[in-house]
């Protein structure tokens, strides 16, 4: 009984250190609780960390990475050479003075900052949090995240060899980039998002994906890039590909206008993809620290204005296509983001 007391009050203090790292972060990096630049880069980040595990690696008897274990940020000078980290390094840099003064290990940092960032967004469903992972002693190998101009193949082998991610827990991961913007595939449109309604965590990314694309975003196409359907607004190629690929174009429209199964979806496959490489019975639930600053309810998914029916590329045989109202006025185009 004493003991389980003890186990409590530990519970009870981590809780209340960890909920002061939260508020630091939302004092300072995600400027008051918005769902900013910050806020999205911290969602990429944990995918880049988690990502770096593979079981066929240490099955043939060579280092397979740790997953989330914080190597990319403990060893930052090594990963965020590869190809697929480009541009990580400033959110590593951001984070840094917040992850000194946490006590947190970087490992649960990382994870942590991306659940705090993301409550921020509208429509986004509350993460779980787990404290207690161990860092990492070396960093990952390279090659093991996903770039755009994979394909679905090599992207869907790539996570199951991490953990068992299969293709529907990929297509719900994906909802991340409905706050998602590029600014390294063409880095001559830097902040380009990657729907419509970049701060907004919700199912315009599904619907935007499956429009025919009729223009690249920058003056010529680029590697990982697909033609998108929206002046302004930018498509990868892998988006493009798991929209319309037999294996999950289904999932992919099933997500279309169904915000709650979205975030459901979204927040299990994210608790999955947190915890590679990690057991989760070391861990302690801190879910409960991480509060939304912002509305859960978001308009409900719309065509952009211009746009018909005719403009969906459907790819899913078994079901017709959701009815979308189209939002009103002439033909939309996404103005360039100005940063600060
Ligand atoms: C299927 C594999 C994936 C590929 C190929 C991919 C690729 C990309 C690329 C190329 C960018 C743009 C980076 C830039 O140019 O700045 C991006 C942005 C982003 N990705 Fe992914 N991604 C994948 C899966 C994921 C997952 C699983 C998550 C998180 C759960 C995620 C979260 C994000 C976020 C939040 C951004 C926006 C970052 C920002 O606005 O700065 N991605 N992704």
């Amino acid at each position: 009984m004493a003991l389980r007391q003890l186990e409590i009050g530990l519970v009870f203090a981590l809780g209340i250190t960890v909920a002061a790292v939260r508020d630091d972060l939302n004092r300072g990096l995600f400027q008051g609780g918005q769902c900013n630049e910050e806020a999205s880069e911290s969602l990429r980040l944990t995918f880049h960390d988690a990502i770096g595990i593979s079981s066929s690696l240490t099955a043939s008897g060579q280092w397979g990475g740790g997953g989330a274990d914080g190597s990319i940020v403990i060893f930052a000078d090594v990963e965020t050479a590869f190809e697929a980290n480009n541009g990580i390094d400033e959110i590593i840099n951001e984070q840094e003075p917040y992850l000194l003064r946490s006590n947190m290990s970087v490992a649960d940092f990382v994870q942590f900052a991306g659940a705090v960032g993301t409550a921020n967004c509208p429509g986004a469903p509350r993460l779980s949090v787990y404290i207690g992972r161990k860092d990492a002693t070396q960093a990952s190998p390279n090659w093991l995240t996903p770039e755009p101009s994979y394909t679905v193949d090599t992207i869907l082998n790539r996570f199951m060899d991490a953990g068992n991610i299969t293709a529907d827990e990929v297509v719900y991961l994906l909802a991340s980039h409905s706050i998602a913007f590029q600014s390294k595939i063409d880095p001559t449109v830097p902040y380009t998002p990657l729907d419509s309604t970049p701060n907004v965590f919700d199912t315009q990314f599904y619907v935007e994906t499956q429009l025919t694309g009729i223009t690249w975003a920058g003056n010529t196409s680029v590697l990982g890039e697909s033609m998108s359907p929206i002046p302004g607004e930018f498509r990868l190629q892998s988006d493009y590909a798991f929209a319309r690929d037999p294996r999950t174009a289904c999932e992919w429209q099933s997500m279309v206008d169904n915000q709650t199964k979205m975030q459901q979806m979204f927040a299990a496959a994210y608790t999955k993809m947190s915890l590679l490489g990690q057991n989760v019975d070391d861990l302690i639930d801190c879910s409960e620290v991480i509060t939304s600053l912002t509305s859960n309810t978001v308009l409900p998914a719309f065509l952009p204005a211009g746009k018909t029916a005719e403009d969906i590329d459907q790819a899913c045989p078994d079901t017709a296509y959701p009815s979308l109202t189209v939002q009103p006025g002439p033909a939309i185009s996404i103005p360039p983001i100005q940063t600060a």
